[in-house]
């Protein structure tokens, strides 16, 4: 078996390789600690491996992205995101008969329990979405409190009814009464109707729109062990339930350095639209570490992010369907050529991410900024879930609980201070 060594104190010690069919390579330390107390010491995780998992592959130095072994591209350019759904979880392409039925299940259990509607009395209007979503997936287990025996339904649960707590959300912020989902209408379609149509007179649907939003979708839907995902993966290895699990894991994207920086993205590209439109002097500004340029950089990807080179190219095209002529894009692409150009970005391996075209492309749908973020947690549902259920079905698996190098105190008396 192959092995790799480690000599510590001058003891040597044994450690088990694991390698991937993808050329990847894993040390086994699994009994490090046991035969030499020593752990591993690994800021942000960046070298540790957590598990091992069949569902989603990246090579960050080449911009590989695959689902399921399905190139990115091709996924995007012929997938249905529902299907991506299928494949995600279920792990192979569903057949037509599967697919109409899973589509059925997705449709039959897309309206919420009625009493939920009242919680969202309580919140104000300022709400940000992503607290509201959180907390109304974790409210979820107190209808469905067996969620781990009914793994299946309640995968489909949560597939079919985050698009309408996401879209009540909204109607709520700009006080608008709730539309229900309806049955007729495609996953993307049924989304858009429940955001944007109003009880006074019918909705148009817009192919542009359904079509820009399935790709959207399809793009967030995985991308293994990110920290949304692998807080899933954490809060599931405790055995809590699986609302609790995904309600965690819109928690963790929440932040602004995960799927939050899609809102931020926005937020910079007003900001230097505003100052006059000047790029380089927020890129300098960048380089200065006065702010980050949101949008830029990733942990895996040291070449380029296939997701943005393909929304870039969606971004002019779904704006240009819909005859919108946003400066931003403008101030988007200008930032991007001169931040490639630049040698701070170009040592540090520093590219345009996912989050930094797809909010012009939310926006043009009429998307409000403060939805972004909800955009890419239903996207990411689907990956989500089939992380968690892969983890629940991996013999291998036990609770996730890292350890630590202690830096604290020493052991000292608190009686001798109590007593004086
Ligand atoms: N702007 C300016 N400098 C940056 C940026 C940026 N966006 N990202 C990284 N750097 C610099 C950083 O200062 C550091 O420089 P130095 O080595 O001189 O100290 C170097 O690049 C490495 O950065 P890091 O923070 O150690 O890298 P990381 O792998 O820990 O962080 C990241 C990855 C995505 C959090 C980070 O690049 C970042 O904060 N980007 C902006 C936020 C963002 O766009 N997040 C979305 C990520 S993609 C989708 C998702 O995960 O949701």
């Amino acid at each position: 078996m192959d092995k790799a060594k480690l000599i510590l104190d001058g003891q040597e010690y044994e450690l088990p390789v694991t390698r991937g069919p993808e050329g990847e390579v894993g040390i086994d330390i699994g009994k490090l600690r046991k035969e030499s107390r020593a752990i591993t010491l690994d800021y942000g995780y960046a070298n540790t491996g957590s598990c091992e998992s069949s569902i989603t592959f990246i090579d960050g130095e080449n911009g590989i992205l695959r689902y399921r072994g399905y190139p990115i591209e091709q996924v995007a350019e012929h997938a249905d995101f529902v299907e991506v759904c299928y494949l995600l979880v279920n792990g192979e392409l569903p057949n037509a008969d599967e697919l109409a039925a899973f589509k059925h299940e997705l449709t039959y259990h897309s309206m919420i329990h009625e009493d939920m509607k009242k919680f969202f009395e309580g919140y104000l209007p300022t709400a940000h979405p992503m607290a509201i979503l959180s907390s109304m997936i974790a409210s979820l287990s107190t209808y469905y409190p067996h969620a781990n025996e009914r793994v299946a339904l309640n995968i489909i649960r949560l597939l079919a009814k985050a698009p309408t707590l996401a879209a009540f959300s909204f109607k709520k912020a700009i006080g608008q009464p709730f539309i229900y989902p309806r049955n007729d209408l495609s996953y993307t379609g049924n989304f858009l109707n429940m955001m944007f149509a109003v009880p006074a007179e019918p909705y148009q649907l817009s192919p542009t729109l359904e079509r820009a939003l399935n790709l959207l979708l399809i793009l967030h839907a995985d991308h293994e062990q990110n920290c949304s995902t692998s807080t899933v993966r954490m809060v599931g290895s405790s055995d809590a339930n699986l609302f609790a699990s995904i309600s965690a894991g819109v928690c963790a994207l929440w932040g602004p350095l995960h799927g939050g920086a899609n809102q931020r993205v926005m937020d910079m590209l007003k900001m230097i639209h505003d100052d006059g439109g000047d790029v380089d002097k927020y890129v300098e500004k960048a380089k200065n570490r006065e702010f980050r340029l949101m949008g830029f950089g990733h942990r895996v990807y040291k070449n380029f992010d296939p997701r943005a080179t393909i929304l870039k190219k969606a971004a002019d095209e779904v704006l240009e369907e819909l005859g919108i002529n946003d400066p931003l894009l403008e101030i988007a692409k200008r930032l991007e050529e001169v931040a490639l150009r630049d040698e701070f970005f170009v040592s540090r391996n520093l590219y345009p991410n996912v989050d930094f075209y797809s909010g012009l492309i939310y926006s043009a749908m009429g998307i409000p900024t403060k939805m972004f973020t909800v955009m890419f947690a239903l996207g990411r549902m689907p990956g989500w879930l089939a992380h968690w259920k892969e983890n629940r079905g991996n013999p291998k698996t036990r609770i996730n609980r890292p350890r630590q190098i202690y830096t604290g105190e020493g052991a000292r008396d608190f009686k001798e201070i109590a007593d004086r």
